[in-house]
């Protein structure tokens, strides 16, 4: 069996983290790299990924996620925070970044900047939310299955108050609000989770191939 089919074998949404084993700087970077390189509609990135090791911030956060101790005893937390409206400042700065990147004149840019001004600025702000929380939510996909290949435990988590991890982590301010999130680091040999069995639709159920 292939190697990636094995690590999404081992990985489970792990409910008990081995408090004393912490993530090293070189993994976080390749798992860091991982969710840098999603894949994202127009290629926006409609986010921001804030990385929490700090201990304080972690237990001020842990009564917002319904107590989970995945939140304290895990090395990261990890917050995907997605842009609540996309104006035409944000189009502005991707172009100049693509400019800058692949060394073209924005004039010639003109017409991908109109493209996204019609199908993002122009949307409603409440789909405009939720067209970047779906981005969000394909970072954390992406960050589950490089953690998995990388031999990191991760949980990934709805169970949250995202309004109250927006005031604690003063996001309002900065136009985002929180989408989901995820810890990450190792599980504890005492997490019975490890050992239950997967449960999956069958690909005759999940599938149909026409
Ligand atoms: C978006 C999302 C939110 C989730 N929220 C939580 C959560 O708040 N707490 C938790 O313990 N597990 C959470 N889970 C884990 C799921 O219950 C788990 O992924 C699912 O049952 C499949 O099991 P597996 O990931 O162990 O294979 C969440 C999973 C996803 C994808």
């Amino acid at each position: 069996m292939s190697t990636y089919i094995k690590d999404l074998e081992w990985r489970y949404a792990t409910k008990k983290f081995d408090s004393t084993k912490k993530i090293n700087s070189e993994d976080l970077d390749k798992l860091l790299k991982s969710v840098q390189l999603s894949a994202s509609s127009y290629g926006m990135q409609p986010y921001k990924i804030l990385v929490i090791e700090d201990p304080e911030i972690k237990e001020k956060l842990k009564p917002a996620a319904w107590g989970q101790p995945q939140i304290t005893d895990s090395s990261h937390l990890i917050v995907f925070a997605n842009y609540k409206t996309i104006d035409e400042k944000y189009v502005d700065s991707y172009i100049e970044n693509i400019s800058e990147i692949r060394g073209i004149a924005i004039e010639n840019l003109a017409g991908l900047k109109d493209k996204l001004i019609d199908s993002i600025v122009k949307l409603p702000a409440e789909a405009q939310n939720t067209w970047a929380q779906k981005q969000a939510y394909l970072a954390l996909g992406n960050l589950l299955s490089a953690a998995a290949s990388f031999k990191i435990d991760t949980c990934p988590m709805e169970g949250f108050d995202a309004g109250k991890f927006d005031e604690v982590l003063g996001l309002q301010e900065k136009g985002l609000t929180t989408s989901v999130i995820a810890t990450a680091g190792y599980r504890s040999e005492e997490d019975p989770a490890q050992d239950a069995k997967k449960v999956r639709k069958s690909k005759e159920q999940l599938f149909e191939l026409i």
